[in-house]
């Protein structure tokens, strides 16, 4: 307020001198109206705002065009403003909107502005740019920001705004870039959104939107990426997605999605990831997903999808990430996969599949690229004696909870990268061999409830990394080997050997440190 004080008659005469002169009054004037907002800046000594002050040169007429953080035309009067990542903190209350008539960026995102975002926004006619993100606004998104027809970014991500989503928005027919996430909003998503034709990114996702999602929106034909992931999404995947050519990621994920995955997704010709999972999806996975030819990432897991895992996305070879798991689905692997040379993570589990690992997965085991294999839960069957070879790169294997027989391959020790080894509650008979020792990455050991028989190779305490080992609900005999009370790492210990199921003690020793 002092330095409005100050100011006032400052303008006044400013303005007497230049009232001819419309170019120059207008830069001072906009000078001040600034001034006026940081005003009511929270912290007056803000270092960088320092520079907004009329001390420059008293000969000379006020300017805010070299102000930090501001831009103008030829003409002097302010076109873009830019505070980004500056720590200020102040409302939006005082800001100058209806003295800024040539303002065409805005970018106060990452500071601490808070309250709403006015209404009079709208005044700020030339506006192409509006970034809020990252601050603490509250209250609603004004629908008067429709009013701003020649915006082309709206980012108010990252706020607490709640309210729904104006449908005053589809009129904003320039848009490319619209994010609201990580606001409180809820509602549903307008259709009119379909009407924002340029539109390339549509970020909605982290808020408490709710209700189908618009068919319409399969008419943005430039979009690029769509992320409404985390929300309370109900209904189907519109299959009109399937004109969305240019797309390149579609996250659906955590929602109340239901009904089956389209066919036409097939049409996405650019897709690169797709996130459906944790939602209520069903029926089959289109064969067409083996079109998708630049897929890397296909995370379909927690869902309710049943029927076979398609040949054809052996296809895709470009694929890194591929997660199924916690579905229905049945049948066997698909040998195909064994294309997948690419592939970080093969995530099966939780399934029905039955048959046999196929050799050309055991194969793909062996390449560098994949580091994480997770089968458990299923149906598979097999003696694992031989099939299961070296597989040097590999970090994570689980197994558990199939029907797969024979013995645990003394090839085990050669796999230097292990870090988990799961193949519980399966059919495995022999002994645990010594040589699994060999294998020093190994945190977690888990073969309970096998048919093993035997002694703990003394050799196990040489896996410095474990942090749990169960050995349990086996035929083991002999005595547990001293050493193992060594491992200083070891969280979590479950070896009792013939005891009947409910009289299984359980040896805890609380980790030191770690973790
Ligand atoms: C700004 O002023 C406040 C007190 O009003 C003081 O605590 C703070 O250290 C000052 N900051 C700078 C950068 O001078
Ligand atoms: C006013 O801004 C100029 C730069 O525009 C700066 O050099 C000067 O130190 C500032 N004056 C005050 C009092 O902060
Ligand atoms: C604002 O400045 C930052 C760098 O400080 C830059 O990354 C950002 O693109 C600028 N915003 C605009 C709208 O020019
Ligand atoms: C939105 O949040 C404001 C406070 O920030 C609250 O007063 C208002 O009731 C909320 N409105 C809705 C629709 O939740
Ligand atoms: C989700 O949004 C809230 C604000 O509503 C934020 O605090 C949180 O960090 C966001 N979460 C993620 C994962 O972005
Ligand atoms: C899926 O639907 C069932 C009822 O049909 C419901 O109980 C469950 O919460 C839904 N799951 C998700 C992730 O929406
Ligand atoms: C897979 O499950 C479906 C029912 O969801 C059943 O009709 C089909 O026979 C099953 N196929 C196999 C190979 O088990
Ligand atoms: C598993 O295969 C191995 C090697 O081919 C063989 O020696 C063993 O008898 C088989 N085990 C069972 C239970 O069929
Ligand atoms: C498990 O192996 C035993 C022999 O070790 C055999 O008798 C039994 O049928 C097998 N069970 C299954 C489910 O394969
Ligand atoms: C467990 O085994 C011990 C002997 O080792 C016995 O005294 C105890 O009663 C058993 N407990 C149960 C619940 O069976």
């Amino acid at each position: 307020m002092k330095s409005l004080t100050v100011l006032a008659p400052l303008l006044l005469c400013v303005t007497l001198l230049f009232s001819s002169l419309n170019v120059a009054s207008d830069s001072a004037a906009e000078a001040l109206a600034i001034l006026k907002w940081k005003a009511s800046l929270q912290s007056q000594n803000h270092s960088v705002l320092l520079s907004w002050n009329t001390s420059n040169n008293p000969n000379t007429k006020t300017s805010p065009c070299a102000w930090f953080g501001i831009h103008c035309n030829h003409a002097d009067s302010v076109t873009k403003i830019n505070l980004t990542g500056y720590g200020v903190k102040v409302t939006l209350h005082s800001f100058p909107f209806s003295s800024l008539p040539n303002l065409a960026e805005l970018d106060l995102s990452t500071n601490e502005l808070y309250g709403i975002i006015p209404p009079k926004i709208s005044q700020l006619s030339k506006l192409t740019y509006l970034d809020l993100s990252y601050n603490q606004f509250s209250g609603q998104i004004p629908p008067e920001i429709s009013h701003l027809v020649h915006l082309q970014t709206l980012h108010l991500a990252g706020n607490q705004l709640n309210g729904s989503i104006p449908r005053e928005i589809g009129q904003l027919k320039f848009l490319t870039d619209l994010a609201l996430c990580s606001n409180k909003l809820n509602g549903c998503i307008p259709a009119s959104l379909g009407k924002l034709s340029r539109l390339v990114s549509l970020l909605l996702y982290n808020n408490s939107i709710s209700g189908p999602i618009p068919p319409e929106l399969g008419n943005l034909r430039n979009l690029v990426e769509v992320y409404l992931d985390t929300n309370r999404l109900t209904g189907p995947i519109p299959s009109t997605f399937g004109n969305l050519k240019k797309l390149t990621v579609l996250q659906m994920f955590t929602n109340s999605l239901s009904g089956p995955i389209p066919s036409e997704l097939g049409n996405m010709e650019s897709l690169s990831e797709i996130s459906l999972y944790h939602n209520n999806l069903s029926g089959l996975i289109p064969t067409s997903f083996g079109d998708l030819r630049h897929l890397t990432v296909a995370r379909l897991y927690e869902n309710q999808l049943s029927g076979p895992i398609p040949e054809e996305i052996g296809n895709l070879n470009s694929l890194v990430y591929l997660e199924l798991g916690e579905n229905q689905l049945n049948g066997s692997i698909p040998a195909s996969l064994g294309s997948l040379s690419n592939l970080k993570i093969l995530h099966l589990r939780d399934n029905r599949l039955s048959g046999s690992i196929p050799n050309e997965i055991g194969n793909l085991m062996k390449l560098i690229v994949l580091k994480r294999v997770y089968l458990e839960r299923n149906r598979l069957r097999g003696n694992i004696s031989e099939d299961l070879g070296i597989y040097p790169n590999l970090r994570f294997i689980e197994l558990s909870d199939n029907e797969l027989y024979g013995e645990v391959s003394s090839n085990w020790g050669l796999c230097r990268s292990l870090q988990s080894l799961f193949i519980a509650r399966n059919n495995l008979s022999g002994t645990i061999p010594a040589e699994i020792g060999n294998s020093r990455q190994i945190h977690r050991l888990d073969v309970s409830s096998n048919h093993l028989v035997g002694e703990i190779p003394k050799k196990i305490s040489k896996l410095t990394s474990l942090l749990y080992l169960y050995l349990n609900g086996n035929k083991l005999s002999g005595s547990v080997p001293l050493e193992l009370g060594l491992m200083s790492k070891l969280l979590y210990l479950d070896l009792l050997l013939d005891l009947p199921a409910k009289n299984k003690s359980k040896i805890e020793w609380k980790q030191k440190e770690e973790n």
